[in-house]
């Protein structure tokens, strides 16, 4: 959950490291804190964002040129300056940052204080660089009390390391948290994730699990921890550029985000049928296919199975990740695909691991390359929507969904059904996209300032419009603070409706399609109860005359339905969001990838 990075080479490391914790804040940010040496240690760490801790601490001023830094989403310990990372061993020889949580850091503590050290912190951080001096301290090299600390860890870690007794290098181990190194030229980084060192270098070497690694300013070397045997790896090439990380002048990653919906898909759907045909071969093999993801994933998945259904004949189960373990049957014959952008949720990494180990075979669908679900994945599918600095998923949303639509027309074909006619739709997708994004921004702009300050939003939808409204629910708590809740139309009697009251904001999305008459019925239904009904659906329908408000779309098939619908709900947490004085990239209490269970 947290960032971490760390450089070494020619040039003063302070300043590096600040800018590429800033482009990693968006990760988590409730604290953040920078060592580097230059004789001996220099530390600034603090309480707060990045900024702010800039403007008192002055980050980018400390000597030296190789250093590490890190900033924090708590998990031991609340935030605060004694609990922000880098942390140090009792007696000064060593500074670590740490992504992941250690499972037997009490057992260690107990242990390392009985060995005369002692602890500042609440943090089970702080147990590794105790360790390291520990065996520091009974004569081992640095690489060799690294390896002997790291294996006595239970837990999750990537871990940026230095010592002031070899101060020339940086060691980095990675085991359950992602981690990549970055080769510049007489320079070499290190980062939680690839946006924190695009402007520095585009060549990177993905560490494995159990892997660690030698940073110095002419390279890198990469070693089993374990045993200490040379594994020789390649830099890949990274096509990102600096600017497609950045705002590129939108007031919000968020925003910006959104309207990169229309390329993400096209480049989607562009990319997909390298890998599409193994994927469906891969699935039809299987007496059992679950789709297992967590949040937007998940609701790409419930989508996926709908069109599975209608477009392939073919049943799929869209299981949320954290769920798996307890309501899933799996066996040889089970096949899972499993959908995550940002490749690192230990949920589904964890649901992943449970299926293999009882034989299952897994594919993946994600949109970061060597990231963690990529390595367990027997087949590995990329949705190539480019970097997601956004809290939210809104482009990665739309590029899974364009990407799942088109493996169930692949899958129709291979069945010997007509799919023909649905992929010739799904490629004016973009297009679509781009219609509703210029269409209805102005409406939604007036919706956001209506009902900024509304307590409670209820959405409903039937068919695929009930995935589309759970993504939208989504966005509106994540971002927004309002409480929203889903729900599919035909539940509502059964249990929600009491809550509807007179000016009870409820958004209906009507697609077209079968379920069109009874989105009606439900509309009248929660309108005789004082609601005030949004309704999103197609220009010209019906509709309009049984809504307060009406959110205008262009004619979209239903299948393709999520792409389009989903647009203004995007919008208006967005804009509600911003109504509010709130900070859409930075919603409080949320990661962008979680990588804790
Ligand atoms: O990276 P993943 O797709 O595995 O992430 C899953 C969820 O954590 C994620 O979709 C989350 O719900 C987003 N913040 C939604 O906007």
């Amino acid at each position: 959950m947290c960032g971490i990075v760390g450089y070494v080479g020619k040039k003063k490391a302070a300043p590096i490291l600040l800018d590429s914790l800033k482009r990693l804040e968006y990760r988590e940010y409730d604290s953040a804190g920078i060592a580097t040496i230059d004789g001996h240690f220099h530390v600034k760490k603090e309480k707060g964002k990045i900024a702010e801790i800039d403007k008192t601490l002055d980050l980018a001023d400390m000597p030296g040129e190789i250093g590490i830094a890190h900033t924090r989403w708590a998990t031991h310990g609340v935030p605060s300056k004694k609990n922000a990372h880098p942390h140090l061993d009792s007696f000064g020889k060593v500074a670590v940052v740490h992504n992941g949580i250690i499972e037997n850091y009490v057992e260690l503590r107990n242990f390392l204080k009985k060995q005369k050290h002692f602890f500042t912190s609440d943090t089970d951080t702080e147990v590794i660089p105790n360790l390291i001096s520990y065996f520091i301290r009974k004569g081992k090299g640095f690489e060799s009390s690294v390896r002997e600390a790291v294996k006595k860890l239970r837990g999750s870690f990537a871990l940026g390391i230095v010592s002031v007794v070899e101060p020339d290098k940086i060691l980095v181990v990675r085991k359950d948290s992602p981690l990549v190194i970055g080769v510049g030229n007489g320079e070499t980084f290190l980062a939680s994730d690839i946006p924190a060192i695009l402007p520095y270098t585009k060549k990177v070497v993905v560490l494995e699990d159990g892997e660690l690694a030698i940073l110095a300013k002419g390279g890198v070397v990469v070693k089993k921890f374990e045993t200490g045997k040379i594994v020789r790896k390649r830099p890949v090439a990274i096509t990102w550029t600096v600017e497609m990380a950045e705002k590129t002048g939108y007031p919000h990653f968020t925003l910006k985000e959104i309207f990169q919906q229309p390329d993400a898909v096209q480049d989607t759907l562009r990319a997909a049928p390298e890998e599409l045909k193994n994927l469906a071969k891969f699935l039809l093999k299987a007496k059992r296919v679950y789709l297992v993801a967590c949040g937007t994933s998940n609701h790409a998945a419930l989508v996926a199975k709908y069109a599975l259904a209608k477009l392939a004949d073919f049943p799929t189960e869209a299981v949320i990740s954290s769920e798996f373990q307890e309501s899933c049957r799996v066996d040889r014959d089970t096949a899972v695909l499993a959908i995550s952008q940002s490749g690192e949720t230990a949920d589904t990494l964890k649901a992943i691991k449970i299926a293999k180990s009882h034989g299952a075979k897994v594919a993946c669908l994600t949109n970061v390359v060597g990231s963690s679900i990529t390595r367990e994945s027997d087949l590995v599918c990329y949705i190539f929507a480019g970097p997601e600095i956004s809290v939210v998923a809104t482009k990665t949303f739309a590029a899974q969904v364009s990407f799942l639509l088109l493996l169930a027309s692949k899958i129709a074909e291979l069945k010997g059904l007509n799919s023909k006619e649905f992929e010739k739709d799904l490629n004016a997708a973009p297009k679509i996209i781009r219609s509703v994004l210029s269409e209805v921004e102005p409406k939604v702009k007036s919706l956001a300032k209506k009902y900024k300050n509304s307590r409670h939003i209820y959405l409903i939808g039937r068919g695929l419009g009930y995935p589309i409204v759970l993504e939208g629910a989504l966005k509106l708590k994540e971002i927004t603070y309002v409480h929203s809740e889903a729900l599919p139309a035909g539940e509502l009697k059964h249990g929600t409706l009491a809550l509807i009251e007179k000016g009870t904001p409820v958004i209906a999305v009507v697609p077209l399609g079968e379920s069109r008459a009874r989105m009606v019925s439900n509309i009248e239904e929660v309108k005789a109860r004082g609601a005030t009904v949004i309704a999103i659906a197609s220009k010209d329908d019906e509709v309009k005359k049984h809504a307060e408000e009406f959110v205008s779309l262009p004619k979209i098939e239903e299948l393709l339905s999520p792409l389009g619908y989903i647009v203004p709900m995007q919008l208006l947490a967005y804009h509600i969001t911003v109504e509010r004085g709130q900070d859409p990239d930075r919603p409080r209490s949320l990661a962008k990838s979680v990588t804790v269970e």
